[in-house]
């Protein structure tokens, strides 16, 4: 992809998952990558892949939801890179246990996932975009979204899916906020993502095959399917998008 090469990237989640994937398709596009985590072992493991496969990377332990970790995360990153070219932010968490209808909902619950996945992306947005325009000046955010923030196909997760609507109208006003600096924001819309945990909840191939019935494609994603529209988002191939939401989920959305 063009005008990835030499570019700086920091992913949050990038311990796992979509993030992980993100983080290694960056760094073999050749941008130097910070991985950001709550989870410092996972970010140790996927900056360990990078390095192997011959990147430049810098794991950083950080809780997305927490304002002062974040803004030192970033700080870290232009201490040891220089600059800022590209931010992924795509940490976030689910919880289908807890989670519920609107009158069953716990408060805390409430504020917990959208603590990470809505305040999270704020904060991560709010530092990186700073540490973009104040070093590298122009650039590229990529968030990560979902089918659930648009449509109710994950029923009884109130707070899960009111978290991803927020993410898509975060993104749409930084989109235009920040178009004359220079910086494009852009929406990854996984659909059913093969990550870790989700790969344990359907081993069983009837849990599986229910999963993925109303999916055109009848089947689920691997995380580096995202991860490939994620570096294009960033990349020059996508200098004329902003404020636009790429659909990477096998045609669920579509029907
Ligand atoms: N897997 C799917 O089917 C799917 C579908 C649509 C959207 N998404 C979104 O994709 C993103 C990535 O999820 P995933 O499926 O790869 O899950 P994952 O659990 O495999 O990875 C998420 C990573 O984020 C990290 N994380 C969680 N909370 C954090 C915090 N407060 N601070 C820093 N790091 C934190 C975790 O430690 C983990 O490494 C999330 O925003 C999720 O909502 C996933």
């Amino acid at each position: 992809m063009r005008g990835l090469g030499g570019k700086i990237a920091a992913v949050t989640g990038a311990g796992s998952g979509i993030g992980q994937a993100a983080a290694m398709r960056l760094a073999e596009e050749g941008c130097r990558v910070a991985v950001l985590d709550w989870n410092g072992d996972s970010a140790e493991k996927t900056a360990d892949a990078i390095r192997k496969a011959g990147g430049d990377v810098l794991p950083l332990k950080v809780d997305v939801s927490q304002e002062a970790e974040v803004k030192d995360a970033f700080d870290a990153i232009v201490r040891h890179f220089g600059s800022l070219d590209i931010l992924v932010s795509n940490a976030g968490i689910f919880s289908g246990a807890r989670d519920n209808k609107v009158d069953g909902l716990d408060k805390a619950v409430w504020d917990e996932i959208v603590g990470v996945n809505l305040t999270g992306m704020y904060l991560s947005c709010k530092h990186g975009v700073a540490a973009i325009k104040a070093t590298a000046g122009k650039g590229a955010v990529v968030l990560t979204g979902s089918p659930t923030g648009m449509s109710g196909c994950t029923p009884a997760n109130i707070a899960y899916g009111s978290s991803k609507g927020g993410v898509h109208g975060l993104s749409r006003v930084m989109a235009v906020d920040h178009a004359p600096e220079g910086i494009r924001v852009n929406v990854v819309v996984p659909g059913f993502t093969l990550t870790p945990i989700v790969r344990e909840l359907v081993a069983d191939p009837k849990v599986y095959e229910w999963q993925v019935q109303n999916i055109p494609l009848k089947r689920g994603a691997e995380p580096t399917e995202i991860a490939g529209a994620v570096a294009f988002l960033a990349s020059d191939d996508a200098s004329y998008m902003t404020g636009s939401f790429m659909f990477v989920d096998g045609g669920l959305t579509a029907i």
